[in-house]
């Protein structure tokens, strides 16, 4: 099958079947042997998930009547040909023939017309740009932007804005192993230019590069890891000899990140998805550490833990990932307005679970990938109103000592959106 072909169907499985681009581009990208292909399929599939709404508009008003139930794909497909006339320089004569051809090869020869024409059809139109219907305009479901025009009344835009734009490559140099400059010299060395990060291990490339073009990656020298992903460990300031759980462990970045942070601290990490934990033993393999991989529910550590008290938590909650949307832009197509409520409510049950495994002194570093208050500060603020042994010690990096926690947004300094919020069990 053509680019154009596996493109709907991953963009299909997302769609209608809810499932991650993370998990349907490389289940439909093996069938393709070369990187440049790979690479064209990644670009569309990901600018569709970008620009859906636009192209909604584009293709249904087009259509006579709506697509439905097997005939659905065509519809997918009619979207990969929209976007690649509109955000990509391949001509429009080669992108609406692969794009027909596509249709052929998902066996519905009797569409080949409809999608020929609705393509030429598109091709004559100018993108409705200025509308005045706010999805239109933002690619952002409309729950989204009303959450973040209550939550950000200043910047609610310029975070959309942030959230639309391509991430840059931000590697985490194995401080075991060498410096950050010394490996920032060797990247120069294989023409890879690069910049120190804010946190202490963090490495900004310039441009994004496969992983198996990075010296030593296979030997643990860096691991590919955001920046603002970076700061859970620094600000978890793991000790050698502690007893330090991550409670939500996998895929693992955070957990080696610890390691080779306090390579003598006894490391428990657990997750309650099975699939996702063999990651967190692949990374740890990759960089030649050891902890204990324990599939487990971290609001129900008493049937997985008979250990004594942890000295430091990590609880980086399952969240809605909208500080991520830029690197995963079907979040935003994926994730429902009822699940921020839903999560929240998941989120203070594994709060307040592993706050009680906690040594009194102890350290526990909760953190999400959110932008949302519900999820953010406004969790940790009830969290502190019922939990009286429990303080607040702020973040150094944050603009305003008075926060609650420490939000970082997309695009700040180059980072996802983040949250973190560090707090102090009393003696
Ligand atoms: C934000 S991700 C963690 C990312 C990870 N810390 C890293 O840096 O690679 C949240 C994780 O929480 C896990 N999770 C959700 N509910 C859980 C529970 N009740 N107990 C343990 N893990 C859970 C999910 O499977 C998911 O892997």
């Amino acid at each position: 099958m053509n680019v154009r072909a596996l493109a709907a169907k991953a963009i299909f499985d997302v769609l209608e079947k809810g499932i991650s681009l993370s998990v349907a581009l490389p289940d439909k990208q093996q069938y393709l042997d070369s990187g440049k292909d790979k690479a064209l399929m990644a670009e569309i599939c990901y600018g569709v998930m970008r620009q859906l709404p636009q192209l909604d508009k584009c293709v249904s008003d087009c259509l006579e009547k709506p697509f439905k139930g097997k005939q659905r794909i065509v519809y997918q497909l009619l979207l990969v040909g929209c976007y690649q006339l509109y955000f990509t320089r391949i001509p429009a004569h080669a992108a609406i023939s692969e794009t027909a051809e596509a249709c052929r090869q998902l066996k519905f020869d009797g569409l080949v017309k409809v999608v020929n024409g609705v393509l030429r059809n598109i091709q004559r139109n100018e993108m409705p740009l200025n509308t005045d219907i706010e999805t239109l305009r933002y690619n952002t479901p409309a729950w989204f932007i009303k959450r973040l025009q209550q939550a950000y009344p200043e910047q609610w835009q310029d975070i959309i804005e942030q959230s639309h734009q391509r991430p840059p490559m931000w590697l985490r140099n194995n401080q075991q192993l060498h410096r950050r400059e010394a490996y920032i010299a060797t990247l120069a060395q294989h023409n890879i230019d690069a910049s120190e990060g804010p946190s202490p291990n963090a490495i900004l490339l310039d441009s994004p590069k496969d992983v198996n073009a990075l010296p030593g990656f296979m030997d643990g020298a860096a691991s590919v890891q955001d920046g603002a992903a970076q700061w859970a460990a620094t600000l978890l300031a793991p000790q050698n000899g502690e007893l330090i759980l991550d409670a939500c462990a996998a895929p693992g970045g955070k957990t080696c990140h610890i390691i080779e942070q306090a390579p003598q601290a006894n490391v428990i990490a657990v997750d309650f998805d099975e699939k996702r934990l063999v990651r967190v033993q692949q990374n740890l393999d990759r960089l030649n550490l050891k902890a204990q991989v324990i599939h487990g529910d971290a609001a129900n550590i008493d049937l997985w833990w008979q250990g004594e008290k942890f000295d430091r938590i990590l609880l980086d909650a399952p969240c809605s990932a909208t500080g991520v949307i830029r690197r995963h832009p079907d979040i935003k197509w994926l994730r429902k307005n009822k699940d921020i409520e839903e999560l929240a409510i998941l989120q203070q049950q594994i709060f307040d679970h592993c706050w009680q495994w906690l040594k009194p002194g102890g350290t526990l570093l909760y953190a999400t990938c959110s932008i949302l208050p519900e999820e953010n500060s406004q969790q940790v603020t009830q969290f502190l109103a019922r939990t009286p042994d429990a303080q607040l010690v702020p973040i150094s990096q944050q603009s305003n000592a008075q926060d609650i926690g420490w939000q970082i947004l997309p695009g700040q300094d180059n980072m996802d959106g983040f949250y973190y919020a560090r707090l102090v069990k009393a003696q």
